[in-house]
C-alpha cells in the first residue's frame, strides 16, 4: 500500500464499523476537496461499515462479495452518501433539506438528518412506498411525499418545491462522488489483502457509485499512489425494463439516447433503480469507463427469476441475510441480488473468464429493521393538478405549518 494512502487509514476503526471514520483523514484532503471538518463527519457518522466474504468458486471464478448492506445504517451503501450530506449540511448550518430519491437515499438521509435534529422533505416515486418504514422516518422530523407520476416529475417537483421555499436541495453531485471514494479505498485495501481483482460489479441506477469509485482511482493514478494494472474494469448491471446507461453504452455513444427507453414501472425488477435519464452523471461515467474498461449488462425479468434462488442461497451461505416482506416473503431490496445475478450471467457468457476475480458490490438487501416495512406517506401527489399547484399545496400543508410550529 502506498504511504500517502496508508496514512489516510485509521486502523483503529474497523472496516465493519465505518468507512467514513476509518478514512476520515482522506475526507480532509484537497484531493477529495469537500472542505468538510472531521468533527462534523464524526458527529454525523453512524454505521457505514462493510464486510468481505469469499465465494470460492463460481464456475472457476473467485467472487469477493463486498457486503455494503449489513453494516450500513438503513441497509444500503447510501449510508455513506447520507453521512456526508448530513455532515455538510451541519457544517453549513442548514437545518432543513429537500431531496428526491428512489427510496434508499431518502431512507438514509432521513435517518442521518433526523438524528442530527434536522427536518427532511422526501419526494419519492409511489412505486417504492413498500420499501419505506417509519423507523427511518420519524414523523416529527420527516415529511414523506409519495409521487404517483413519472420519475422525472418526482425530481421536477422536489426541485421546484425547494426553490420556491428557499430550502436546500440535496445532494450535490460532488458529495455523491466523494461518498464512493471510501468504497474505492476499501477496494484498494481488499486488493492488498485478497490479491488482484479483475472486475468490479455493481447494479447501476444513475451510476454515481461507479463514477465516485473510478474518479478516485483516476485521482490516485495521477498522484502515483496506484498503478494502472491494479485498477479493475467495471461491470454495470441494469434491469432491461429501465436500462438507459446500458443502452447508451452498448450503442457506443457519449450521450444518452433521446428517446425514453423505460417500460412501465410494474415491469421493474427493482423499482428503486428508477432513474430513466441520468444526464448529470452519464458524461463522466462515459469518460471514466472509456478509460478503465466497462461492460454493461441488461437483465430481463425471466433471467432474474430463473437465477435469483440459486444466488440468494449462495449469498446467504456466506452469512448474508436478505430482508423479506413479512407477509409475502418477497425480498425488499433487490439491487444487490440483481448485481449477483448479473455476475452469474457474465460468468456464463465468458464476460468474466475462468481464473479471474470479481468484486461483487452487494449494495443493499439486508436491513435490521425489515419487519417494520410500510408507512403512510404524509401526502400522495398525482396528476390531478399541475406541478406548480402541487408546490403551493405542499407549501401550505407543511412549510407554513412547520414554520408556525417553530
Ligand atoms: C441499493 C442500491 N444499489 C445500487 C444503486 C445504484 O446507484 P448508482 O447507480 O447511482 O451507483 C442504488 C441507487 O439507487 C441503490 O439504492
Amino acid at each position: 500500500m502506498n504511504a500517502w494512502l496508508a496514512e489516510k487509514i485509521d486502523t483503529d476503526v474497523p472496516v465493519g464499523e465505518s468507512l467514513i471514520r476509518r478514512y476520515k483523514a482522506l475526507y480532509e484532503t484537497e484531493v477529495i476537496g469537500l472542505g468538510l471538518k472531521t468533527e462534523f463527519l464524526e458527529k454525523a457518522s453512524d454505521y457505514e461499515g462493510v464486510q468481505v466474504h469469499l465465494l470460492e468458486n463460481m464456475a472457476g471464478v473467485r467472487v469477493l462479495v463486498i457486503d455494503e448492506s449489513t453494516h450500513m445504517t438503513t441497509g444500503t451503501y447510501k449510508a455513506l452518501d447520507a453521512c456526508l450530506i448530513c455532515a455538510d449540511a451541519q457544517q453549513r448550518g442548514i437545518n432543513r433539506v429537500v431531496l428526491s430519491s428512489g427510496g434508499n437515499l431518502g431512507r438514509a438521509v432521513s435517518h442521518y438528518c433526523s438524528r442530527a435534529g434536522m427536518h427532511v422533505f422526501l419526494f419519492h416515486p409511489k412505486s417504492t412506498l413498500h420499501k419505506l418504514e417509519r423507523d427511518s422516518f420519524p414523523t416529527e422530523s420527516t415529511t414523506v411525499i409519495s409521487v404517483d407520476l413519472h420519475e422525472r416529475k418526482v425530481k421536477e417537483l422536489s426541485r421546484q418545491f425547494a426553490e420556491t421555499f428557499g430550502l436546500a436541495h440535496v445532494p450535490e453531485m460532488r458529495l455523491r462522488i466523494a461518498a464512493s471514494a471510501a468504497r474505492a479505498l476499501h477496494l484498494i485495501e481488499t486488493i492488498s489483502s485478497h490479491g488482484p481483482v479483475d472486475t468490479v460489479a455493481q447494479a447501476v441506477c444513475a451510476a454515481y457509485g461507479p463514477v465516485g469509485i473510478y474518479d478516485f482511482f483516476d485521482k490516485l493514478l495521477e498522484l502515483g499512489c496506484i498503478v494502472r494494472h491494479q485498477i479493475p474494469r467495471f461491470l454495470g448491471i441494469q434491469q432491461t425494463a429501465n436500462a438507459p446507461i446500458c443502452l447508451a453504452w452498448q450503442q457506443g455513444g457519449s450521450e444518452l439516447l433521446k428517446l425514453e427507453s423505460a417500460s412501465a414501472v410494474e415491469k421493474y425488477i427493482e423499482p428503486g433503480l428508477y432513474n430513466t435519464h441520468p444526464v448529470d452523471s452519464y458524461p463522466q461515467f462515459y469518460a471514466l469507463m472509456r478509460r478503465f474498461g466497462c461492460e454493461m449488462l441488461g437483465i430481463r425479468e425471466s433471467e432474474f427469476s430463473e437465477r435469483s434462488k440459486q444466488m440468494v442461497e449462495a449469498l446467504e451461505s456466506t452469512g448474508f441475510c436478505f430482508a423479506r416482506n413479512p407477509v409475502t416473503g418477497e425480498i425488499i431490496e433487490k439491487a444487490g441480488l440483481l448485481a449477483a445475478v448479473g455476475v452469474s450471467i457474465a460468468i456464463e457468457r465468458g464476460i468474466i473468464a475462468q481464473g479471474e476475480t470479481v468484486a461483487l458490490l452487494l449494495t443493499g438487501g439486508s436491513r435490521s429493521d425489515g419487519s417494520h416495512v410500510g408507512i403512510d406517506p404524509d401526502l400522495v401527489v398525482d396528476d390531478s393538478k399541475p406541478i406548480d399547484q402541487w408546490v403551493s399545496v405542499i407549501g401550505k400543508l407543511f412549510v407554513l405549518d412547520f414554520e408556525g410550529a417553530r
